[in-house]
């Protein structure tokens, strides 16, 4: 168990690289499982959901190997188990992706029921309304989700709401099966348009990715290759959002801007100066911040998972911001732990009203999951004295080498073990 310990009061100032995108690399490791050869995964980022998942497909049979900290090698073709039940696979979200590429690779599966963050209510009806649409059987047992089908077949799936999750996990069970399969209201995110490529340079046959319609033709194998991944455009975020907070001057590199454009066109409503290059934003903050209206949505619109970081920008802006959380239910628990600090926060259902304050000071906070962990990071960047951060397990899980990345820039910060 360690801690974090922060000295405040700190204006950040530097460059930052991003790390390969958490979201993608958790849906990319599983989808190996349906490649009949040798695979080389690049630009991973090294977080603890990787080396989680790297375990569970060998403990399926499959031979992996670091090459260096970010790529690696996996050969799928001993894969002999279809089955993923440790406690490990219950405590993150993404091995839900397990299901779908066992199911596409062995017509059958068994996987833990996915853990992940508490947001409230998170189930997974559209996964498995997209697996019993292409022909597999579902039941759900002690926990564990057991799935089989005779064959696979393509299909027209419509999902009630736009889901990341469903929208990747019924991709992976489609390459493989007979026939076409088509997605409509599909999620847009770039992760997902990271998964579709790495099937296509495997072999699959995918189109519209990024789009709300995706399809799906069926091929009967895919191959090994390399394939290299996508930034991550919330790491990327959290860092623009931190130069905003700690009136700093970041220059965010190794991204992708276009995928920050919700953030970008934000923060220059707030008052924030931003440059844009071909892969890199640099973030400078000129003024006092003023405060805005947020509603999170489904990409492009503003992503929920830098909801966390946004509110704790706004925490000392000129008037009252407010957020509007329209993907969770319940992605505000971590609001009181920022009263401490003498945060002015009113929260109403899935709407926060936060009125700006002159000083945030230093205080003993509980991450409640990975982006509020982040959040926390930041104010205590902003707070006058020291702040420290429990739980850091949930940080560690979607950010790489943090307080690395934050020392470089300036910041006064240490892990406690
Ligand atoms: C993914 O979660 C991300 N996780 C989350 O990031 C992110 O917050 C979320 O997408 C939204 O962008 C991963 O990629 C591993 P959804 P996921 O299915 O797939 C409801 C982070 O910090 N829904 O898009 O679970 C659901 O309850 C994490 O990196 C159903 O009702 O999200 C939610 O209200 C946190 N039934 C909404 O849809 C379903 O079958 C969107 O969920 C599926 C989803």
């Amino acid at each position: 168990m360690s801690k974090l310990c922060i000295q405040g009061d700190t204006r950040l100032v530097g460059d930052v690289k991003i790390s390969g995108a958490k979201n993608a690399a958790v849906a990319i490791l599983p989808a190996t499982i349906l490649v009949e050869g040798i695979t080389i995964i690049e630009n991973l980022p090294n977080i603890n959901d990787v080396a989680i998942l790297n375990e569970a497909i060998v403990s399926m049979g499959a031979v992996t190997k670091f090459l260096d900290l970010h790529t690696l090698e996996i050969d799928a073709t001993t894969i002999y188990k279809y089955s993923a039940t440790e406690p490990c696979i219950s405590k993150m979200r993404a091995s839900y992706y397990l299901l779908g590429a066992l199911l596409g690779r062995f017509k059958k599966a068994e996987v833990a029921m996915p853990g992940g963050c508490d947001f409230g209510g998170r189930p997974i009806d559209q996964h498995i309304k997209g697996f019993r649409a292409l022909g597999a059987n579902i039941e759900i047992e002690d926990n564990i989700i057991k799935i089989n089908a005779d064959r696979l077949i393509g299909t027209r799936i419509y999902l009630d709401m736009v889901s990341v999750g469903a929208t990747i996990n019924i991709m992976l069970a489609a390459v493989l099966a007979e026939g076409t399969t088509t997605i409509e209201n599909a999620a847009k995110e770039p992760h997902i348009v990271d998964v579709a490529n790495f099937l296509n340079k495997m072999g699959a046959k995918i189109i519209g990715a990024g789009t709300d319609v995706i399809r799906i033709k069926g091929v009967s194998k895919l191959h090994g290759g390399h394939y290299n991944i996508v930034p991550d455009q919330i790491e990327a975020g959290t860092f623009m959002l931190i130069a905003a907070a700690t009136k700093g001057d970041i220059c965010v590199r190794n991204i992708i801007p276009e995928h920050m454009d919700s953030l970008t066109s934000k923060l220059r409503e707030i008052g924030v100066t931003l440059i844009e290059g071909d892969d890199y934003i640099r973030v400078i903050w000129k003024q006092k911040l003023t405060a805005t209206q947020i509603i999170t949505l489904p990409y492009p619109g503003f992503p929920t998972d830098l909801q966390p970081q946004m509110l704790v920008s706004l925490l000392q802006a000129q008037g009252v911001s407010t957020i509007v959380e329209s993907i969770f239910d319940n992605r505000f628990q971590y609001v009181d732990e920022l009263r401490k600090m003498g945060a002015n926060i009113t929260i109403d259902g899935t709407k926060a009203s936060i009125e700006g304050v002159d000083t945030l000071y230093g205080a003993n906070l509980v991450a409640t999951d990975l982006r509020a962990g982040a959040a926390m990071i930041i104010a205590g960047l902003v707070a006058k004295g020291t702040t420290t951060i429990d739980n850091v397990r949930y940080i560690d899980r979607g950010y790489e080498d943090i307080e690395k990345k934050l020392t470089a820039l300036g910041a006064q910060i240490f892990r406690i073990d």
